[in-house]
């Protein structure tokens, strides 16, 4: 299909016009800017603006085959009713897709209420106070043989980017991780990557006047995403609730109390019934060990599958951390490779062949962290061959609860992975302890 998509150059729209154009689809960008964007996989451009309704008149040809609204409403409504108008009426009595994004924040807190669903009367917080109406107006257009949906995303991350990004940015400029209101907000959250899909299948498929909520979790503890922010600025330290009254400056009020909202929301529906199906990390592995944290890579081409493989590489070393943190010997052995590795401590003791790590493991491993542990984190790949690679990883020792031991050393883990029957394997490691 030609889908003309405004928003087409943000976050979201960007993931949303790699998705299309994977899928065969071409992508028409509405811009404000004429001048060309390199770099972007679009077919064609076209000018103009969602504030000036009357400059999208042309817009949508007798060629567009698909509408997706991603460019974010202007808040006045005869305004952003004017630009459903000028984007719809040209796609009525041909039954071609016309979808609008919303957003979670429409159901406003749900309270106890678990796993809400789109049957749910809207509640907006007062930022998107304007939306349910817009979400009307364009579910109108069924009644006018328009295929007109309601994407509503949870938050977004991945990509290094959405609001995620800002709790990692605030964490490095504040020295502690934040979050905002109650200890006990939650946020529905969905990868970036996995909504991208979902538009590509809402504007494929998804029914005349049906809503549909882009969820990948359903609620995450706030105070969680807090802490993997402050993870992925390099901050080790319990994360500190912050009232809303005190952000408003910063933030805004409005947005400050969204950043506050508690919601549990499903996104049951695009599963079962459209077969959307998201697959990424969580946001919290995703603020760990994925995009929020560049790695070094020499050795290998830039792309996907490279990434692929880095990817697959973090998750390893996650292993590590998670057998280590839980005192698990039969995970933490599982990241070795049968054949003769072997692994020097920080403290210099060589453990040659599996047989030798095992028996270390199962003698230190149980109790170790009463205490403390530690974090990892992988800073460096060097792609020594597509299927071995040496692999620089920073070791920080942190308290139980996550806070970094400050008086004790880091650890600087090298290891040379292999690549068997597609699985990476530890076949060598070595720590050494940071001096000073
Ligand atoms: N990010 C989230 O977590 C999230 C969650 C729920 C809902 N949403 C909704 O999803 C939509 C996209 O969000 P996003 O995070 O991708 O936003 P974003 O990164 O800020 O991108 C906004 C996009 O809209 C374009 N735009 C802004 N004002 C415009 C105007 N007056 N006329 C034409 N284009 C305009 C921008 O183009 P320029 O390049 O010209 O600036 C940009 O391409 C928004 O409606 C947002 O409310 C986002």
């Amino acid at each position: 299909m030609k889908v003309l998509l405004t928003g087409a150059s943000g976050y979201i729209g960007s993931a949303v016009t790699e998705h299309l154009v994977a899928a065969g689809h071409q992508v028409v960008a509405l811009v404000r800017d004429a001048e060309a964007q390199s770099g972007r996989a679009w077919h064609a451009q076209v000018v103009g603006d969602t504030a000036d309704p009357a400059s999208l008149a042309g817009a949508v040809t007798p060629d567009i085959e698909a509408v997706i609204h991603l460019a974010p409403p202007s808040g006045d409504a005869d305004v952003d009713t004017a630009v459903i108008e000028a984007l719809a009426t040209p796609l009525r009595g041909t039954g071609r897709p016309f979808v609008y994004t919303s957003g979670v924040w429409v159901l406003g807190a749900t309270g106890a209420a678990q796993e809400v669903g789109e049957e749910t009367p809207t509640n907006p917080i007062g930022l998107v106070g304007y939306r349910p109406q817009i979400e009307q107006r364009v579910l109108a257009e069924a009644a006018e043989g328009v295929r007109a949906a309601v994407v509503r995303p949870a938050i977004a991350y991945g990509r290094g980017g959405g609001i995620p990004a800002i709790l990692v940015d605030r964490a490095r400029q504040q020295g502690v991780p934040e979050y905002y209101g109650d200890e006990d907000v939650r946020w529905p959250t969905v990868h970036v990557d996995d909504l991208a899909e979902l538009f590509v299948i809402a504007v494929e498929r998804a029914e005349a006047g049906t809503v549909w909520h882009g969820v990948g979790d359903s609620a995450v503890a706030v105070r969680d995403i807090a802490r993997a922010a402050g993870r992925a600025a390099g901050v080790l330290a319990v994360p500190h609730p912050v009232p809303v009254e005190q952000v408003t400056d910063v933030f805004g009020a409005l947005f400050a109390d969204a950043l506050a909202l508690d919601q549990s929301v499903s996104g049951a529906a695009a599963r079962a019934t459209l077969g959307w199906q998201p697959t990424r990390p969580g946001v919290v592995a995703e603020l760990t060990s994925g995009s929020y944290r560049p790695v070094e890579v020499f050795g290998a081409p830039e792309g996907p599958e490279t990434d692929a493989e880095v990817a697959a590489i973090r998750r390893l070393v996650a292993e590590v951390e998670h057998a280590q943190q839980n005192e698990l010997v039969d995970r933490f052995l599982g990241v070795f490779r049968r054949q003769d590795p072997v692994w020097t401590t920080g403290h210099g003791q060589r453990l040659s062949g599996f047989e030798e790590i095992a028996t270390f493991t199962q003698k230190v491993l149980p109790g170790a962290t009463a205490e403390s542990t530690a974090v990892y984190d992988v800073e460096r790949v060097l792609f020594l061959r597509p299927d071995v690679a040496a692999v620089n990883v920073r070791q920080q020792p942190v308290l139980p609860d996550g806070t970094r031991i400050t008086d004790r050393p880091e650890g600087r883990p090298f290891y040379i992975l292999v690549k068997e029957d597609g699985t990476w394997r530890v076949g060598a490691a070595q720590n050494t302890l940071a001096a000073g």
